[in-house]
């Protein structure tokens, strides 16, 4: 053999080696960023509302917080002057503080179609308060005392085909209800399935799992299982298997879950799936509290609801998680952010942040789904939450695991700041692709099975069948579940065509029934190539 053949190999050799010691998973994207290192509070709980304001709150014995109420007001019967909830603008980036009475710790809460938050329980005097924030310059939260039969600490909310919200569980409440109420002697019927679910030492079936199927009822997970309920008759509708494994999947072993995104054809949905992710085993909750802290669950299951027959199908994370949000991106991928990888939810009980998130494309092939973005600085453990912004960055705030506000000395302080994830969908080298919405208008009015025409510009040219478009659901996000969290991708019957010099025209038609997307606002979103535009807001009505 040559000299310079043997070299030649030689060179193979090394080139062969590097390869196989280069890093497994190298695709990483996204980008982080500080929009505002202090809010004064720590955001607890998140709603985007429908003129781009973001509500937020946290409780109001954590004392005093960074930001004070305006004019040196003070909360009725308190020495602390504080803002315990403020509203964030998203396009000025500025805060104002906001004045909640009573306590909204643990809370939980609906947009509704009017576009008015409305807020139920917390803890202590806001067990059963009803608060109520109509978003304006110089607004401010109203409290109905005894808007709800029912204590509601930890419950979860969805809004329903007929514009009420239903508010599920809580602690130590196994029954369900309704705001506003039919009449003032509607009760609370008692759901047993939280009892069943129920761990009397741990609970593990707090903040439930709640969708809305396209048939009308509710899929609620809880603990490790699920059922479809009909919340009109009590009824439990089917029962879904227990998840492989059996590991508890709700506060405290707090994973997240959505409904993946609903494709209408014709319609209907062919296919109605969700998917749960993380959480903690079994035991971590007791043992974390004598100080051991067990690594948290890197599985995810996924099951087809529709299915005459539905069973779990497992798959691995490449990042272990609990305490994990699980958002809905507009071009229908999961992102998977916050979090740690070790410990349960609970004031102390978290270790060793999980900083990068997780991509999750539920049309790939098992195996090659998920895929580890850049990481955050921060670490956002309990108490910390993110929501999807009209423009396609998600909101990341919170982080408090202790029971007061605390900056020093501990292991993970109390967050104040208000950082951006944007998704490499959002990077510079995409800016061709991008579709700009021209029409409709923002605010307009979506009729139900109606058609819609979507205008929109791409500057470098457009593949006309991978366009499609999305209608997405603000959702109400706190301890690691969006309440309410949606994705549509609309029927658009491949009718993409150009209009003119790098204008284009889609036909979607809109969802048949206030069962696929309750009567509310909606981000509707033009995506080419899974690269989303900025949304525009819309109002689906009947
Ligand atoms: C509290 O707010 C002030 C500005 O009002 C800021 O300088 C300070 O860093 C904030 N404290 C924390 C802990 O973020
Ligand atoms: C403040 O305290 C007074 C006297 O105890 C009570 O009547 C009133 O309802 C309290 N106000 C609030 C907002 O809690
Ligand atoms: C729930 O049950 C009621 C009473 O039988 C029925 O009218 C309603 O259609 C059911 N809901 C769904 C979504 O099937
Ligand atoms: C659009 O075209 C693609 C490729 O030709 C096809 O697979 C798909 O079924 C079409 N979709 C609709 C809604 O007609």
């Amino acid at each position: 053999m040559a000299f310079s053949t043997i070299l030649l190999y030689h060179h193979l050799l090394i080139l062969v080696l590097f390869l196989l010691h280069a890093p497994p998973c190298p695709a990483a994207g996204g980008s982080w960023s500080i929009l505002l290192p202090s809010i004064g509070i720590s955001a607890m709980h998140m709603q985007l509302l429908p003129n781009d304001r973001v509500v937020m709150y946290d409780r109001t014995d954590f004392g005093v917080s960074n930001i004070s109420l305006p004019n040196g007001k003070c909360r009725p019967n308190s020495t602390d002057c504080s803002a315990h909830s403020v509203e964030y603008d998203v396009i000025s980036n500025t805060i104002r503080p906001l004045m909640v009475l009573t306590n909204v710790w643990c809370s939980s809460g609906t947009l509704m179609p009017d576009g008015r938050l409305v807020q139920t329980g917390g803890w202590a005097d806001g067990y059963r308060r009803v608060k109520i924030y109509k978003s304006c310059s110089k607004c401010d939260w109203k409290e109905i005392p005894n808007g709800l039969n029912q204590q509601r600490w930890y419950a979860t909310n969805h809004l329903l085909p007929d514009g009420r919200q239903i508010i599920i569980g809580g602690r130590q409440a196994f029954n369900y209800e309704f705001y506003p109420k039919m009449s003032a002697s509607e009760n609370s019927p008692s759901f047993p399935f939280l009892v069943q679910t129920n761990d009397p030492n741990v609970e593990n079936n707090l903040y439930p799992f709640v969708f809305l199927y396209p048939d009308g009822n509710l899929f609620v997970f809880a603990n490790n299982r699920a059922i479809l309920f009909n919340y009109s008759k009590n009824q439990v509708v089917k029962t879904y298997p227990t998840m492989p494994g059996g590991q508890p999947r709700n506060y405290p072993s707090t994973g997240s879950a959505v409904l993946l995104p609903l494709r209408l054809k014709k319609g209907i949905v062919e296919s109605v799936e969700v998917l749960v992710c993380g959480g903690a085993p079994k035991g971590a909750f007791a043992n974390a509290n004598n100080g051991r802290f067990d690594g948290a669950l890197d599985t995810c299951g996924r099951i087809k609801i529709s299915d005459p027959n539905p069973q779990w199908v497992m798959e691995t994370m490449p990042l272990a998680r609990v305490m994990g949000d699980m958002l809905l991106l507009p071009n229908g991928h999961v992102l998977i952010i916050n979090g740690a990888s070790a410990g349960v939810a609970g004031w102390e009980l978290g270790r060793n942040p999980v900083l990068s998130p997780v991509t999750y494309r539920p049309d790939n092939q098992i195996g090659s789904r998920f895929e580890v973005q850049n990481p955050s600085t921060k670490p956002r453990v309990y108490h910390s939450t993110a929501v999807l912004l009209r423009d396609g960055r998600v909101l990341v705030g919170g982080s408090n695991p202790h029971d007061k506000y605390v900056f020093t000395n501990v292991l993970y302080p109390t967050e104040l700041s208000l950082e951006a994830f944007s998704p490499s969908y959002l990077d510079s080298s995409s800016s061709s692709l991008r579709p700009r919405i021209l029409s409709p208008k923002s605010k307009t009015k979506i009729r139900y099975g109606k058609r819609v025409d979507v205008t929109f510009m791409v500057s470098g040219g457009v593949d006309l069948k991978s366009v499609v478009v999305t209608l997405v659901s603000p959702s109400f996000n706190t301890h690691s579940f969006s309440m309410n969290q949606r994705l549509l991708v609309l029927d658009s019957g491949n009718s993409t065509k150009a209009l003119g010099k790098s204008t284009y025209k889609v036909s979607v038609t809109a969802p048949p029934s206030g069962n696929f997307a309750p009567s509310s606002n909606y981000i509707l979103y033009v995506v080419h190539k899974e690269i989303p535009s900025t949304g525009i807001w819309v109002r689906m009505q009947r």
